[in-house]
């Protein structure tokens, strides 16, 4: 069958491959991949600076964001649900994958579908464990494909009102800085969790992003015209800062945008060999006078999934028109060199129109 595969640690070795049927062995629900979200991991395994085979292997079938369509009844699924499919598998040796807590694996010997050590989804059949199923409602339909990112931002923020929550708190204002896939779904997801959001970033006001981020409700704010440093002076700090831009730099910065009490989560990544600076009161001061936290998160736990999906679908009914915009590109398999190319917010490879 037909497979968007590459080569772990070999620069735009990606291509449309055969490769062998996916292995229908009891325990395993058939599933046909119906459409693959592509995002900035994607593109890093494809220039050769992420991603392991599987073991024994060179090549790594890609995609990590599924929506597919169950192939069989069985398992509690019947054919034609729609359904995603979590991406990390645990190590089996520690106590977080032990508690069904992947995503806090202490050991990173876990696996990662299209990412690590796990073929992905980005093939027309998928074999899959019921267990690691996400039932997406039809009224979500072909939106579902955004599930896995939305899983990221669920467990981010989650993870902010815990770490905010260990001491009275009452978070207000959120700031995102980003609106990409992570960005502009956080920003949906903190609106409709009634915060008063500000997105942050370069592109001009009135870019397609800007107006996206204004349909939720939320502020728009671009960088070039305002900087991060006077909007803060502008709205006086966040409570819950969101940096999703994948910049070392502005995630350091983070720490000054926060207020008293505030936690900003870091979702993006920036590998680059480089020395950043931080404002030395800012860290020497403010952030021990005013409990302030920068934390880190990656990777989603079930529970995050199961918000996702429903917080999606809530976004739906709130802004429909808005959430249909978030994907600018679905492009057939063998076009998968602009899906990886596209600049909008998400862009989706197309395995089955059905
Ligand atoms: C995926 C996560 C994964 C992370 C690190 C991200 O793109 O969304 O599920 O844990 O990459 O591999």
């Amino acid at each position: 069958m037909l497979a968007l595969v590459a080569q772990p640690g070999v620069a735009h070795s990606t291509r449309v491959a055969d490769v062998p049927d996916a292995k229908l062995v009891e325990g395993r629900v058939p599933i046909r991949a119906l459409e693959i979200g592509v995002c900035g991991t994607d593109r890093e395994i494809s220039e050769g600076v992420f991603g392991v085979a599987p073991d024994g292997e060179d090549t790594l079938v890609l995609g990590h964001e599924l929506l597919g369509m169950v192939d069989r009844d069985g398992y509690g699924f019947s054919r034609g649900d729609l359904v995603t499919a979590t991406v990390r598998r645990a190590c089996s040796h520690c106590l977080a994958c032990h508690a069904g807590a992947p995503d806090s694996c202490l050991t990173g010997d876990y696996s990662e579908r299209g990412i690590t050590r796990l073929d992905g989804f980005a093939r027309e059949l998928v074999a899959e464990d019921p267990a690691q199923l996400v039932a997406i409602p039809p009224s979500l339909g072909r939106l579902g494909v955004l599930a896995e990112p939305a899983s990221i931002c669920a467990r981010g923020i989650r993870h902010a009102r815990a770490i905010g929550g260990r001491q009275p708190w009452d978070p207000e204002r959120a700031l995102v800085i980003g609106a990409g896939a992570i960005g502009m779904l956080s920003t949906y997801l903190l609106r409709l969790a009634g915060h008063d959001v500000w997105t942050a970033s370069r592109d001009p006001a009135g870019d397609p992003r800007a107006e996206l981020v204004a349909a939720c409700g939320a502020h728009y704010v671009s960088t070039v015209e305002q900087p991060l440093a006077a909007l803060r002076e502008e709205v006086g700090g966040f409570d819950i800062v969101i940096e999703a831009t994948g910049n070392a730099q502005v995630m350091a910065d983070t720490l000054s945008m926060l207020r008293r009490n505030g936690v900003a989560c870091l979702l993006g990544i920036d590998p680059r060999q480089q020395t950043v600076e931080l404002d030395g009161p800012v860290l020497g001061v403010d952030t021990i006078l005013e409990n302030r936290v920068v934390f880190g998160s990656v990777n989603a736990h079930r529970q995050d999934w199961l918000a996702a999906v429903s917080g999606l679908d809530r976004a739906r009914e709130r802004w429909p028109a808005a959430l249909e915009r978030f994907v600018g590109l679905r492009a057939p398999l063998d076009r998968f060199g602009e899906a990886f190319e596209h600049r909008g917010v998400k862009a989706t490879l197309v395995l089955s129109a059905q």
